[in-house]
């Protein structure tokens, strides 16, 4: 009597060790993906838009001595402040617990609402619980428009 099992010749059965080898493998391929990405995109952080952004601010004439204005630029909050010499940018972010500052023309200041911070108009800690300055940005003036550098 004979078997309706047999195979073509030059086809090998699936079997469940294959299946299996073939899915370790597929696994750590994927975990090795996983563990692989995350750290190439904190060694080259332009890859995910974490590079440096020129953004226009706003025309130089319409910002006076004295005036601030914050803006977003590449997911930042940037203050920009216009003073006698010319326009500075920092990080709008206060460097205690995150809260916003704002620009005291009259004082020339910034201060923090949350905790009673002052930094002085170079961004540095004049008094209250901040434990840094405020980072400073690179401000262009060309053609009449303010640009901001955001690395
Ligand atoms: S968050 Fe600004 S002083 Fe605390």
């Amino acid at each position: 009597m004979s078997s309706d099992r047999s195979e073509p010749s030059g086809l090998s059965q699936p079997t469940r060790r294959g299946f299996l080898d073939w899915l370790i493998a597929l696994c750590s391929m994927a975990t090795g993906l996983a563990m692989t990405i995350p750290g190439a995109m904190y060694l080259w952080p332009a890859a995910r838009g974490g590079g440096s952004e020129l953004a226009e601010v706003v025309g130089a004439a319409d910002m006076a001595p004295g005036q601030s204005k914050t803006i977003q630029a590449a997911g930042k909050a940037v203050i920009i402040v216009r003073d006698r010499n010319g326009f500075r940018a920092y990080s709008a972010i206060c460097t205690h617990l995150g809260c916003l500052v704002t620009w005291e023309g009259a004082k020339e200041e910034f201060l923090c609402p949350c905790h009673a911070a002052v930094f002085d108009k170079r961004g540095q800690v004049v008094s209250g619980p901040p434990p840094s300055p405020l980072p400073a940005y690179d401000v262009k003036e060309v053609g009449g428009k303010v640009y901001v550098s955001v690395a």
